[in-house]
């Protein structure tokens, strides 16, 4: 059912240098920083030939992220994003099997315009997982 990697999201406590470091030091192609305020977050996407690195720090006070930063103060990975062809259905066949879907279970739009779900980490081996219809 899953596809491709889609990305591997880092949260990092400083997101301009994290994104120095990656262009700088490991010599990747990386955008410009974007606000998402409906996840909580500031992204960076970190373009590799096979997939992409997503840099997250947080925006605004209740983000999501926080918690963790707080926990992992360095920064670490906090997801990796399967593509799916059907979100919906993805999630029912996943729902039937007894996994949890994180929020209310309904799709929302994610960095790159398209609708993701995330799953429960202790449903999937202590990892977060996000979906993302591609
Ligand atoms: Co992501």
């Amino acid at each position: 059912m899953i596809g491709r990697l889609n990305h591997v999201a880092i949260a990092v406590p400083d997101l301009g240098a994290a994104a120095a470091q990656y262009r700088d030091t490991l010599g990747a192609v990386v955008g410009p920083p974007q606000d998402e305020p409906d996840h909580g977050v500031t992204v960076i996407f970190i373009t590799l030939p096979n997939t992409k690195i997503e840099l997250l720090h947080p925006l605004g006070a209740d983000s999501p992220i926080r918690g963790f930063l707080d926990k992992n103060p360095s920064g670490g990975i906090h997801h990796i994003c399967y593509e799916v062809d059907d979100i919906l259905a993805a999630r029912d066949r996943l729902a039937a099997a007894g996994a949890r879907v994180l929020g209310s279970g309904e799709p929302r739009t994610g960095a790159h315009g398209k609708p993701v779900l995330f799953l429960h980490p202790k449903d999937f081996t202590g990892t977060l997982i996000e979906l993302e219809q591609a």
